[in-house]
């Protein structure tokens, strides 16, 4: 019941850098990256990145690619004990945030859609806010939205491993630098007064360097790279014996920072230059920038391509979840990949719109005062990622026999050579520590 593989090497790359680069690259990067000492907080980012992030992807590379199978059945074939639980957590945990994604990626449907029929234009900020709370607030846009994103995922499963999600990716993730390009360049060169912008996200303050600091750098690195929860590892099980794994691991994570780096520079220009204050998620995206758009010249055409940006950023990630979901499902339950797709539509549907409609004034899927999306979201990145990526890289530390990693590691190199030697200590010691001291923080044991 294998699923296939990726054929190129662009295609591989391009189909991992679809799943890293979504939403917290356009969001939460240049927000943390400004509020937390601009460029200081990049340097401290890409230094975790390399130090507790990578280890964990070339963990979850190495169990994937030498059991081309599902996350569970993966943990299953290595170690007879529990361990293929870790497998189920990142199932689960796929499935919770695939939950709310789909939601945000509806809205930047549905923002696509009014750019297109420019229903932006003319409409007062205060009148903006209005109808973006009222547009949630009905709760059936949002649910009609996000099932068309579910659907189009969905449909690009259905076509497969290569015809599918390669192909898809090898088409938008060129589209999505291309867009980006432009907006940056539209954001530094064509904006008044863009160097407030610049400044915001590229000062580097670094008295705002602390030990909590370095602990949100390694939170946002673990959620832009999509770790913790069996997606690199799933996608891993298609990558060809050839390939060399560090250097896409590497290669991939220098794709993302530098995504997000752009996302801040074709942002907070734009933010400054209107006088606006960088004010939180959503709101950023949803109604600050339709604002600004609506306010310059060619404002529709960027208005247009920004949406397209930020749901091609959100699809091509919400694909990897479905697909961990996917591949679980389909290899568990013995049944074609299109049967276990279509199931997953419908339950997944039912899940999402519960998101959706958990923000409505329905007051439906509201838990003690918050929303389903809310818990979602927060129970997700809070305590199923850190636990499932500390979970992953102790199991291929400590747990998988030491030649698996050291073939996937070195494409069969017996030699123990100095890059490897680097990467197991990596697995075995920095990265456990961190990721444990990243959790005790989430949780609120460290003051
Ligand atoms: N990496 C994605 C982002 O930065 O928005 C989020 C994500 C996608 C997390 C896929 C986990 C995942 F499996």
């Amino acid at each position: 019941m294998a699923q296939g593989t990726f054929k190129s090497s662009i295609g591989t790359f391009a189909a991992v850098a679809g799943s890293v680069v979504g939403l917290g690259n356009i969001w939460r990067f240049p927000y943390l990256a400004g509020e937390n000492g601009g460029f200081a907080f990049l340097i401290v980012y890409l230094f975790v990145s390399l130090l507790v992030s990578l280890p964990v992807m070339l963990s979850e590379f190495s169990i994937g690619r030498s059991q081309r199978c599902n996350a569970m059945r993966s943990f299953k074939q290595i170690s007879g004990g529990p361990w293929f639980l870790t497998g189920m957590l990142g199932v689960a945990t796929a499935y919770v945030i695939d939950s709310f994604y789909m939601v945000v990626g509806g809205w930047s449907l549905e923002f696509l859609r009014k750019s297109v029929m420019n229903e932006f234009s003319g409409i007062s900020p205060e009148r903006m806010t209005e109808e973006f709370n009222a547009y949630i607030a009905d709760g059936t846009g949002p649910v009609i939205w996000a099932l068309v994103s579910l659907a189009l995922a969905t449909t690009i499963i259905i076509l497969g491993v290569s015809k599918g999600i390669e192909k898809m990716n090898k088409i938008m993730m060129p589209t999505l630098v291309l867009i980006l390009v432009i907006l940056v360049i539209n954001s530094i060169f064509f904006l008044p007064n863009s160097q407030a912008g610049i400044d915001f996200l590229l000062h580097p303050d670094f008295s705002k360097i602390t030990f909590k600091t370095l602990l949100a750098a390694v939170g946002q690195s673990f959620f832009s790279l999509s770790l913790g929860m069996g997606a690199m590892l799933t996608y891993a099980s298609y990558i060809q014996e050839k390939e060399h794994l560090p250097s896409t691991a590497l290669r991939v994570m220098i794709f993302d920072s530098s995504i997000a780096l752009l996302s801040g520079l074709a942002i907070f220009p734009a933010v400054f230059s209107f006088g606006i204050d960088p004010s939180s998620g959503p709101h950023l995206l949803f109604l600050t920038m339709p604002n600004i758009f609506q306010q310059i010249i060619g404002g529709q055409f960027l208005s247009i391509i920004f949406f397209l940006f930020v749901f091609l950023a959100a699809i091509t990630s919400q694909v990897s979840l479905l697909e961990v979901v996917t591949a679980f499902v389909s290899e568990e339950l013995k049944i074609k990949r299109w049967k276990a797709a279509i199931w997953l539509l419908l339950t997944m549907g039912i899940t999402g719109s519960m998101c959706a409609l958990s923000q409505s004034d329905m007051d439906i899927f509201v838990f003690n005062g918050h929303s389903l999306f809310d818990i979602f979201d927060y129970v997700s990145s809070n305590y199923m990622l850190p636990i499932g990526g500390l979970l992953i890289v102790i199991f291929a530390g400590r747990i998988m026999p030491e030649r698996i990693l050291q073939s996937q590691l070195t494409n069969g190199n017996e030699k123990n050579t100095l890059g490897y030697t680097v990467i197991k200590f990596l697995i075995r010691y920095v990265s456990p520590i961190f990721i444990s001291l990243m959790f005790l923080d989430l949780i609120g044991l460290i003051k």
